[in-house]
């Protein structure tokens, strides 16, 4: 195989990298959606939070609650409407072939986790910032409100903006190389 490399300029703007990441045996097992109308962000931040409610006080352990303390998260989600972008990622488990078959898409976790990898690299390089978020029993009313097909299912939803001049965030620190790299 011959492979070519080709530039990319830091203008390109974020859709450009959609779809770049590897993929198990090049199945592309994802779908991007960028919500920008507000009555759909709306739409998202009430489910978002009646299930959060429902997820932290019933359905998450009092240990994982106990361990969310310190970054202060709760079932109230501002930055759901106030964000200029959503970006929600969805993992398409299958598709079908053009003969009707159905197509399986190996590996379909990891290869969505580098793509996911590879648009909160480029946000941040496009001087923008996201959280990455993970809405726990969101997918089924969110896939029906944006009309994705059963075959998909919602990974990641990332609000996508500037950081408000307010924002804070924790101080955190990060495990030193020798403790993450080993050599042989
Ligand atoms: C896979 C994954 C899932 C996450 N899910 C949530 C979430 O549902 N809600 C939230 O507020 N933050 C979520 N976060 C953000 C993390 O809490 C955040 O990255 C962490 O507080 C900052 O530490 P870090 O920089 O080491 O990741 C998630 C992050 C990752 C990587």
């Amino acid at each position: 195989m011959t492979l070519k490399f080709v530039r990319h300029h830091r203008e390109s703007n974020i859709p450009t990298i959609f779809g770049t990441a590897p993929s198990g045996a090049h199945t592309e097992p994802w779908t991007f959606v960028v919500v920008r109308d507000a009555s759909t962000k709306a739409a998202i931040r009430d489910i978002v939070e009646e299930e959060e409610e429902l997820n932290y006080s019933q359905r998450m352990s009092r240990q994982w609650v106990a361990d969310l303390k310190p970054f202060a998260t709760r079932h109230i989600k501002p930055y759901l409407t106030e964000a200029p972008a959503l970006l929600l990622v969805f993992r398409q488990t299958h598709s079908m072939r053009e003969d009707g078959k159905k197509k399986m898409h190996y590996y379909s976790e990891i290869s969505v986790a580098i793509a996911a990898g590879f648009i909160l690299a480029a946000i941040q390089y496009c001087g923008l910032v996201a959280l990455t978020s993970t809405p726990l029993n969101c997918n089924s009313r969110i896939r029906a409100l944006l009309r994705r097909p059963p075959s998909e299912r919602l990974e990641l939803l990332l609000p996508v903006g500037r950081p408000h001049p307010e924002a804070t965030v924790p101080d955190l620190h990060r495990k030193p190389l020798q403790d993450i790299m080993v050599m042989i």
